[in-house]
């Protein structure tokens, strides 16, 4: 059986207070629809829809090869919304799960778990449900006396004995196609003057549909996220569950509260990792690496046995195994740190491959620069590889030697086993084994001091 997911998302997110969507403000790295996008992929989901309106172009942009987007260009409430998804899906006698954009925590296997049970029982409509202690909000479960679904009542529109209802819509549904039959009977006759998906629930049961209720035991998943505090609840939430995963597969994190780590991030057994460290969007971290404190890898490929001192930025660059960094070295996009390299303290790399076992404890800039294998840079060697238009390219070919303070003035070439003075510019390519010297002669003037003092 095929089912489809239809995300709304078109709501305006008032209590945000801010000029972006809801559903793009990102929770652990990500836009939150992203996260969602996901858990229904998870889920099973063939097909994803979703409605957008409210700053509906920013919306779209990110859906872009990933879902339908459908628009809803007034937002006269989330039935109004499943509505707008009739036309697409005209004809599709599949299942449908629909639920919001904002509940970025929910899992794929807990709604794969809803359409299981939805299908088992062979239900028109499966509502997910859960208990809250405070449920202030939440549209409340109304069940007859035999515990059956008989409507689900709006907070804004609940007697005061509904209200004291703790079992709450999450707003997550899994609906046969018989619900485009009841969309098109809501009324608005209610508080918010809105199309309530809610109603449709009460029209299946008046129709003879069987509807079922799900309470998932566990609510902290469909906490939504309406504010700028469930935002940075929902990030706490998310980033415990990634750290208490990675523990659970052997990682050492020395105070998880204090890491951050983004969902789909891996890393390998018994690497430790100390605080203050962000571990972003697609980085890799092998197995018995040490990394942090204080370290910030964004996008980084990192073999093992990798040691990271702390304060070390990586983006979007890649340490073989035994390579060592920093601590307070900065390695940028391109940047390649073959097997047991070594780039030390205040030490700046971009683009630029160092070879095996080679080193650069000090104070360096190295950019667009080939360098081979058990080569030594000198504390505060420097690359010159722009121009003012170009960028050009550096090579320092094996076990080369550059003296302290050198400025390599690129295009350049230093050649296998060669030696460059301390203190050079060197503008000149340096053949193999030769020493590159390129500084004016030191001069003594004897007596200098004494005759100055008369
Ligand atoms: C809804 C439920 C409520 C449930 C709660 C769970 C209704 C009437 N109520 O209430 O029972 O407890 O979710 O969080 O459904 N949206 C649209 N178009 C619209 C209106 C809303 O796309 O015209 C989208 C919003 O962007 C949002 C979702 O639908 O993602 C829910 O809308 P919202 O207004 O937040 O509903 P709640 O009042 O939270
Ligand atoms: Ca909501």
């Amino acid at each position: 059986m095929e089912m489809v997911a239809v995300i709304l998302a078109a709501g305006k997110g008032t209590r945000m207070k801010s000029r972006w969507p809801k559903v793009l403000h990102r929770v652990a790295g990500r836009p939150m629809l992203e996260l969602v996008l996901q858990a229904v992929r998870e889920a099973g989901a063939s097909r994803i829809i979703v409605v957008v309106g409210h700053e509906g172009e920013a919306v779209a942009a990110l859906l872009e090869g990933q879902a339908e987007v459908v628009w809803q260009t007034e937002q006269l409430g989330t039935g109004h919304a499943l509505l707008q998804t009739q036309e697409l899906l005209s004809g599709f006698t599949g299942d449908l799960l629909v639920l919001p954009g904002d509940v970025p925590l929910v899992r794929g296997e807990t709604l794969r778990s809803l359409w299981e049970r939805h299908r088992a029982a062979g239900a028109a409509a499966t509502v997910l449900t859960t208990e809250l202690n405070d449920p202030t909000g939440y549209g409340r479960i109304v069940r007859n006396r035999d515990g059956e679904l008989s409507r689900i009542v709006e907070h804004k529109d609940a007697t005061p004995e509904e209200l004291t209802l703790r079992e709450v819509n999450t707003g997550i549904y899994c609906f046969g196609p018989q619900i485009f039959s009841v969309l098109p009977q809501l009324r608005p006759d209610n508080v918010q003057r809105e199309y309530y998906l809610t109603d449709a629930l009460a029209l299946l049961l008046q129709a003879g549909q069987r509807v079922c209720c799900w309470k998932a035991p566990e609510a902290e998943e469909f906490k939504g996220v309406n504010d700028r505090k469930q935002l940075a609840e929902a990030e706490a939430v998310l980033r415990r569950r990634v750290a208490e995963e990675l523990m659970a597969s052997g990682v050492t994190l020395v105070a998880p509260e204090l890491t951050f780590i983004e969902p789909g991030v891996r890393v390998g057994s018994d690497t430790i990792i100390y605080p203050f460290t962000f571990l972003e969007g697609r980085t890799v971290v092998g197995e018995n690496c040490v990394i942090g404190p204080w370290s910030r890898l964004r996008d980084a490929v990192l073999g093992q046995e990798v040691i990271l001192e702390g304060g070390a930025v990586i983006i979007e660059a890649e340490l073989e195994d035994g390579s060592r960094v920093g601590p307070f070295a900065y390695l940028r996009p391109g940047s390649r740190l073959r097997a047991g390299a070594r780039v030390g303290t205040f030490v700046e790399v971009k683009n630029s491959v160092v070879g095996p076992g080679s080193k650069i404890p000090h104070l360096s800039y190295i950019g667009d620069a080939d360098i081979g294998a058990g080569v030594n840079i000198g504390a505060g060697t420097i690359t010159c590889n722009y121009d003012g238009e170009k960028k050009w390219p550096t090579v320092i070919e094996d076990f080369a030697f550059i003296g302290s303070n050198t400025n390599l003035v690129a295009p350049v070439r230093v050649g296998r086993r060669a030696y460059v003075g301390a203190g050079s510019t060197i503008t000149k390519d340096v053949p193999e084994e030769a020493l590159g010297v390129a500084r004016s002669r030191q001069v003594n003037i004897p007596e200098w001091t004494r005759r100055k003092r008369r």
